[in-house]
């Protein structure tokens, strides 16, 4: 009776607003209402290296997210939505603290705010504008969490955190879960080595102190920086001598793919993800496009996605998720090659892969493929 009256009450309100919907005029009196998840920027902390964001999400935003888990973020450049994925840096909240705004729908938003870490890549569209032009109170675009780098239930006793550079990021985020679900005095925490490679042998400014004092002041977590221009690159072999125990322990490893590719011929079993970020410009010189049977071809810059830079163009592509998770744009690399924006891996003819996350290497011709 109640979801009738409801549905009823949805179909006047859209012919009372057509051709708009109803979240279109509810947005002119909240911007966080929309009919795509939104959020506020509450705060953005430039430092050397890093920037945190910290976002008020909007309505429908899940924020009792896996620790380690990533969200999808949109912003306005030059006219055109963009997206990017980012590591949340948070711990969600206790459980037992959530609140639900919205009782009746499958979704909830608990009013917590979430972070996020974003490591500037000269040229990168969407972590340049956060970088130099984001101001609290601007509004973007989100997705839900995503992704299934996260730490195991039950929870195991010994941890092996092995992290690179902007890996971190989400590594963070276990880090304060954990210290979080165990406080001093009540519970130990599990028995954690935390490995982090930097060419500064220095942990990046947002998260520096924390996890010097945590280490400090917790028996169970340790952290070992590793500088990579001193000592040389941190291989498998390196990791061993470090921690002793590795095999033993639950590995979870971020960074740059090789790094992860040899961690985990070394140490199978190890959890990795390859953080998220964009390729530095002149990472790949991007190239033309051709879609196979139709006379349509454009220009694809290195930084951008062939799904961006069809839409430039004109023509549009199937999407979904727009950030490399729903295979709606999935396409079949006829001739040429192209690079994985997150990944920086190469895909060659006769592969399907991803238009929203992938840019050419030269000249290619691809065509749509079943998803
Ligand atoms: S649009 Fe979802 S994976 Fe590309």
């Amino acid at each position: 009776m109640r979801s009738s009256f409801q549905h009823a009450t949805r179909r006047l309100a859209r012919l009372l607003t057509f051709p708009h919907f109803p979240s279109d005029y509810a947005n002119l009196v909240n911007p966080l209402h929309g009919r795509e998840l939104r959020g506020r920027v509450v705060d953005v902390a430039r430092h050397t290296d890093h920037t945190e964001v910290t976002l008020q999400p909007g309505p429908g935003m899940v924020t009792d997210f896996h620790p380690g888990q990533f969200i999808g973020l949109g912003v306005r450049v030059n006219g055109r939505w963009v997206w990017r994925c980012y590591s949340l840096t948070n711990a969600p909240a206790p459980a037992g603290t959530r609140h639900d705004s919205n009782p009746g729908g499958s979704n909830h938003s608990t009013g917590a705010l979430l972070t996020i870490g974003i490591k500037p890549v000269p040229d990168g569209a969407v972590s340049s504008h956060i970088s130099h032009t984001m101001r609290p109170g601007d509004i973007i675009r989100l997705t839900q969490p995503g992704g299934d780098f996260y730490l195991p239930t039950p929870l195991p006793h010994s941890i092996a955190f092995i992290t690179a550079g902007a890996g971190i990021t989400p590594v963070i985020s276990m880090i304060r879960w954990l210290a979080q679900e165990h406080p001093t005095g009540r519970a130990q925490l599990p028995d954690i080595i935390h490995v982090h490679s930097d060419s500064r042998g220095t942990i990046p400014a947002p998260y520096q102190r924390e996890l010097t004092d945590l280490a400090a002041e917790r028996r169970g977590y340790t952290l070992l920086p590793w500088n990579s221009s001193e000592r040389g690159r941190l291989t498998p072999d390196r990791l061993r001598d470090l921690i002793p125990d590795i095999t033993s322990r639950e590995r979870l490893a971020c960074g740059p793919q090789p790094f992860l590719d040899a961690i985990t011929a070394a140490l199978p079993g190890t959890r990795t993800e390859c953080f998220h970020s964009e390729l530095a410009a002149g990472a790949t010189d991007g190239g033309t496009v051709t879609l196979e049977g139709t006379n349509r071809t454009f220009e694809c810059s290195g930084s951008t996605s062939i799904l961006e830079a069809a839409e430039a163009a004109g023509y549009a592509l199937p999407h979904g998720c727009r950030m490399g998770i729903c295979h709606t744009c999935t396409a079949h690399i006829v001739d040429g090659s192209v690079t994985d924006l997150r990944s920086g891996h190469v895909h060659g003819a006769g592969e399907n892969v991803r238009a929203c996350s992938t840019t050419p290497q030269g000249a290619v011709t691809v065509r749509e493929a079943p998803a």
